[in-house]
């Protein structure tokens, strides 16, 4: 139930303290594979959860835990921040998300070539997202606060600090990549599609 709301609160709150901007809708044509990524997605809780051990989590970034309250805030405190900034990021985010499950995951796990097909229909979307703007788009400066979170992503491994990882379960992983997806890209998803996550735990 909350989950919507929290996004559009962000958005709202935004909104009045600095009546800026919403601009960046989502491109039609992304509709279209992010609708097949969330069909792949109704599969999480099988094969994010049930194919491990019981309370397994693997080590991300602390900038890779990206949820519907990350949102909110750099929407409160960015001043300015476009949609598609945080459209991008979502990108940046989740791709090596993706990428840190697939590495645990030995050739012949049962869920390997799930979480493969989960990347690559991610990256289909990724595609069709970059093609729908213009390049310009990609080179104009993020705002610093979006930087600073974007060059820790970009960071080498063997350079993050020990108090930089955190653990996570793939399942939260995999549920905040699929709430927030339907926040950002919300256009693509009416009201009816997205409610909650009834199968969450
Ligand atoms: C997203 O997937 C769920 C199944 O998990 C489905 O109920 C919902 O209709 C889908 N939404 C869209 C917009 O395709
Ligand atoms: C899993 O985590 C929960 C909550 O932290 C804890 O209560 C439970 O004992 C853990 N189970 C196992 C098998 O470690
Ligand atoms: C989201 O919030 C958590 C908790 O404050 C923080 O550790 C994490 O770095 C944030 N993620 C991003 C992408 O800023």
């Amino acid at each position: 139930m909350v989950q919507p709301s929290l996004c559009f609160l962000g958005g709202l709150l935004g909104l009045l303290v600095m009546a800026p901007v919403l601009t960046a809708s989502t491109p039609a044509s992304l509709c279209t594979p992010l609708k097949t990524l969330n069909d792949s997605l109704s599969h999480r809780r099988r094969y994010m959860k049930h194919n491990f051990p019981i309370n397994y989590s693997i080590r991300v970034y602390r900038q890779e835990i990206f949820k519907l309250s990350n949102i909110s805030r750099m929407r409160l405190k960015v001043e300015g921040l476009d949609e598609l900034v945080l459209q991008r990021l979502w990108f940046q985010v989740n791709q090596g998300v993706l990428k840190k499950i697939i590495r645990v995951l030995p050739e012949r796990h049962p869920s390997r070539s799930y979480t493969a097909e989960l990347e690559r229909r991610f990256r289909d979307a990724e595609g069709v997202f970059v093609q729908a703007h213009p390049a310009e788009v990609f080179q104009q400066e993020l705002p610093e606060k979006i930087q600073d979170v974007w060059d820790q992503l970009t960071e080498e491994s063997d350079r993050v600090p020990e108090s930089s990882w955190r653990l996570a379960s793939p399942k939260s992983l995999v549920d905040s990549l699929r709430q927030t997806m339907f926040c950002l890209f919300r256009d693509c998803f009416t009201s009816e599609d997205t409610p909650q996550d009834r199968e969450s735990k």
